[in-house]
């Protein structure tokens, strides 16, 4: 059995994201039939309320187990400012809680995470005896170095690090994961990852959207904030970590600090070079007029929030150093894509000409239309040498397995199980905002050029010519992996 504390069980995330992948998990029987949710939130009402309300808004995929579903909810309204309200609770969580595991969630805003832990201490819900307490916490953890690290410490003083679950849901992606299998499961590749082989590293990672309902957060935190800092250096730790003892959380997480250790620290000289900021200006699109990201409610008129970021950067150590590394980021570009792209060396000296734009490639697509893809040069049927570039390509969605994507089903049964190998550990974290705060900072100084681009185009100029100096490229990716025509349209 199992108890779910999940705190912010009226927010937006609980319903979207968390009671779907926990009604999953049930679905799956893979959470014990006496297990315990309970719902904290600030509204008042009673659990029946509350269990009206989920059985409205979320989606029965398995109508079947619902009614078993439903009956596992219970809700307790606390005010999380006062930390005798967490005495509250108690009664909640049942006669024998001392000796179950408890999981609490963290779906609040930041500025509430302390509070939940002071409380969660007053109540003495941080002290294990024969179950385990863990806290599971929702992004964004910090919001500079300094504040994470404050954060850290705060937590720290009541909690072991093996409590600590730093949610970063890109690690509960299957794609991301398999980044791991695909590397060091594979000598074919293996052995050709390193800075021999390996001409640059580009990651990118696009939304179509604007900034929709989350203005105002996205106002404050910015594109480096809400996605580099966090999800994207965290797939780049993956594609260029060394190869871990194991898959345990000690060795995986060991080996991803490492490398975050090697990133080559910003200089003022290399952030004016190398680093691109932009922001969504109006477009008209066929019939549809694109609001600017000025033009969006919420928004303030001088804001110098940055909707797009590109950079260039480096990792120094022996198997990296001089392989640039380039990262893409950005709302309202053509559509929605993450990958990586691993492009590989030039033949040195082919007796054929071969067109500047082919070369081999290895896309490792994050979403959608999850898979793997290599491009490489063969001779065009005919007279001559002519080459032309193929594809040779792996979708999961071929594949017999049931292949789930997501995210939250699968660090939900991590934490479930008291596995923190696909959570950010503390050291982690804190490096990850220690390479993005002088980016940070040098936007908040009003030195750094805020660039506009067309909403619906792939960033402003600048950023295509931040590849083209060196010669490289973006790939400019289209809906589905392969790239068939009828894909690429906006
Ligand atoms: N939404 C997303 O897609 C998303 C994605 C990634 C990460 N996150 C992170 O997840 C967290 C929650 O986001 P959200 O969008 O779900 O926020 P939200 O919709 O604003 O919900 C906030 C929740 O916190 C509760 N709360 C606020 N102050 C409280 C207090 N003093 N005492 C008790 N409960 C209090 C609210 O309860 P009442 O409504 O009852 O007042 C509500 O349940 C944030 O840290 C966010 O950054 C969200």
């Amino acid at each position: 059995m199992s108890l779910f504390v999940i705190f912010g069980a009226t927010g937006d995330l609980v319903s979207r994201k968390l009671m779907p992948a926990l009604y999953s998990l049930h679905c799956l029987n893979k959470m014990g039939a006496e297990s315990k949710i309970i719902g904290v939130g600030r509204t008042k009402q009673t659990g029946q309320q509350y269990r009206d309300k989920m059985s409205e808004s979320l989606q029965k995929e398995c109508p079947d187990h619902w009614d078993d579903f439903v009956n596992l909810i219970d809700y307790q309204s606390i005010d999380i400012k006062d930390p005798k309200n967490f005495m509250n609770l108690l009664p909640k969580l049942g006669e024998n809680y001392k000796k179950e595991d408890i999981i609490f969630y963290l779906a609040i805003p930041p500025q509430g995470y302390k509070q939940v832990s002071d409380g969660l201490v007053y109540a003495k819900l941080n002290q294990h005896s024969h179950g385990g307490r863990r806290l599971v916490i929702e992004k964004p953890f910090g919001f500079d170095l300094q504040s994470a690290k404050d954060l850290n410490n705060h937590l720290h003083n009541h909690w072991d690090e093996e409590q600590i679950y730093r949610i970063d849901h890109y690690l509960g992606k299957e794609t991301v994961q398999n980044l791991l299998v695909f590397r060091f499961g594979n000598e074919i590749f293996e052995s050709l990852w390193n800075r021999r082989y390996v001409d640059y590293i580009e990651i990118s990672s696009a939304e179509d959207i604007s900034v929709a309902n989350r203005a105002a957060y996205f106002d404050r935190a910015g594109t480096i904030r809400d996605m580099v800092q966090n999800h994207l250096l965290q797939v780049l730790a993956m594609v260029t970590l060394e190869p871990p003892n194991n898959f345990n959380a000690l060795s995986v997480r060991n080996e991803t600090v490492k490398v975050l250790q090697n990133l080559r620290p910003w200089t003022e000289e290399s952030l004016k070079e190398n680093v691109i900021l932009g922001q969504y200006a109006s477009n008209q699109l066929g019939e549809k007029k694109i609001l600017g990201y000025h033009e969006e409610a919420g928004i303030a008129p001088n804001s110098r929030t940055e909707t797009f970021a590109a950079m260039k950067f480096f990792i120094d150590n022996s198997r990296w150093t001089g392989v640039p590394i380039y990262l893409r980021v950005g709302k309202r570009l053509p559509h929605r894509v993450t990958e990586v792209i691993v492009h590989f060396h030039k033949t040195p000296h082919p007796a054929f000409k071969i067109n500047s734009k082919e070369g081999n490639m290895l896309v490792i697509r994050i979403q959608p239309d999850e898979g793997i893809l290599l491009k490489f040069i063969m001779k065009k049927p005919g007279n001559g040498f002519e080459t032309t570039n193929v594809n040779m390509d792996f979708h999961y969605q071929d594949l017999k397995e049931n292949f789930r994507t997501n995210a939250y089903e699968r660090l939900l049964m991590d934490a479930l199980i008291g596995d923190a190998t696909l959570y950010a550990r503390s050291d982690a974290v804190e490096q990850c905002w220690k390479f993005v705060d002088p980016i940070l900072q040098w936007r908040d100084s009003g030195k750094a050029p805020i660039h506009q681009y067309k909403a619906g185009s792939w960033g402003p100029e600048e950023a295509d010519k931040l590849v083209e100096k060196q010669g490289h490229q973006w790939r400019y990716p289209c809906r589905n992996l392969s790239d068939e025509e009828n894909y690429c349209s906006l």
